[in-house]
């Protein structure tokens, strides 16, 4: 598990905020982290974190401000346009809403085989050919090739997604909330999919969840993201069995805070404006909602630092002795 697949180092993207307001939000701040081969990277934080942002980022979908996302040593984002097209092949994504994501005008097949005519890859006969093999593998009939994506149900249509985002055989897959729309049961039955898939080709994935709960169950390790930066990150049983991070502790359940939106009207005094939702530099981000934070949290942002082996956090509390956590 050793072997790096993908390397992510100081991404960072601004957009100009909005609803008029002058200023810009950094939806991903300075975010770094590896994926080994035949992992699961999860990423979860609440609505608005950035989690979105940094996959387009990452797929090159979208222009990072900086940072840098290497594949096997090569970096997708400065890479020749050439070179770039080959990278894309290697990493694909599965949206939250697979519906929208496919052309309701197209055949499943040919939605299905979209990317390999794009990439000219293979005869329109190779490619029925492929449809069909891939509708089976990810468990609908073959024979659906020539059926329309309106005709499915939501679980289906992700399954038509999944398959898409198989045919040009990537090594990496980032799904983001591709479950989170989908009834329990319905989940339970892509989710089981998606690892099975995984096993068979040794994918690695970064799997995006505003839901812990889902995270945690199908991860190998877990980011956790707040207001576009890395708080936490480390194996999902240390994440999840020793948080060191309060976001973390109050994502598990472990201790209150306050809804940011409430907060806002509430501590309209305390908390100028968009302050939550526009970190200070110079301080940490979480502070304003954070029930441990003391004057240096207000004063001075807190770096990712190691909370156990390969375990790392983002909070002055971390070897403190104040958090009753001890290594
Ligand atoms: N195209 C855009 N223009 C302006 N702001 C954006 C744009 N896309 C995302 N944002 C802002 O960036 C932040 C992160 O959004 P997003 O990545 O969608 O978060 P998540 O996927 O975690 O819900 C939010 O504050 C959002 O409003
Ligand atoms: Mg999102």
């Amino acid at each position: 598990m050793s072997d790096v697949v993908m390397q992510v180092a100081g991404l960072t993207k601004s957009f100009a905020a909005r609803g008029g307001s002058s200023g810009s939000v950094k939806a991903v701040a300075d975010v770094g982290f590896s994926l080994a081969r035949g992992e699961t990277l999860g990423l979860v934080g609440e609505s608005g974190c950035g989690k979105s942002t940094l996959s387009r980022l990452i797929l090159s979908l979208l222009d990072a401000d900086q940072g840098t996302v290497e594949i096997d040593g090569v970096d997708f984002i400065t890479a020749p346009a050439a070179r770039k097209r080959n990278l894309r092949r290697r990493i694909q994504i599965v949206f939250q809403d697979a519906l929208s994501s496919l052309n309701p005008r197209m055949t499943v097949g040919v939605n299905i085989t979209e990317p390999m005519r794009l990439q000219g890859l293979g005869t329109a006969r190779d490619r029925r050919a492929e449809a069909r093999r891939l509708l089976a593998l990810v468990g609908l009939r073959p024979e659906d090739e020539d059926r329309y994506p309106h005709e499915f149900s939501g679980g289906q249509c992700q399954r038509i997604a999944i398959a898409r985002a198989l045919v040009l055989n990537p090594e990496i897959i980032v799904f983001d909330e591709a479950v989170s729309a989908l009834d329990v049961s319905i989940r339970a039955q892509v989710l089981k999919l998606i690892l099975d898939l995984q096993q068979q080709f040794g994918l690695s994935y970064i799997f995006i969840s505003h839901d812990l709960g889902v995270i945690k169950r199908i991860c190998d390790r877990i980011a956790v993201m707040y207001l576009g930066r890395i708080v936490e990150i480390g194996s999902a049983e240390a994440v999840c069995g020793s948080p060191a991070h309060p976001y973390t502790k109050a994502l598990l359940g472990a201790i209150p805070i306050p809804d940011p939106r409430r907060m806002r009207i509430e501590n309209l005094g305390l908390i100028e404006g968009d302050a939550v939702g526009v970190p200070q530099e110079d301080a940490c981000a979480f502070a304003p909602r954070c029930p441990m934070r003391f004057d240096r949290c207000l004063a001075e942002r807190p770096l990712l630092a190691a909370a156990s082996p390969r375990h790392d956090a983002a909070c002055f509390l971390l070897n403190s002795g104040k958090q009753g956590n001890p290594p």
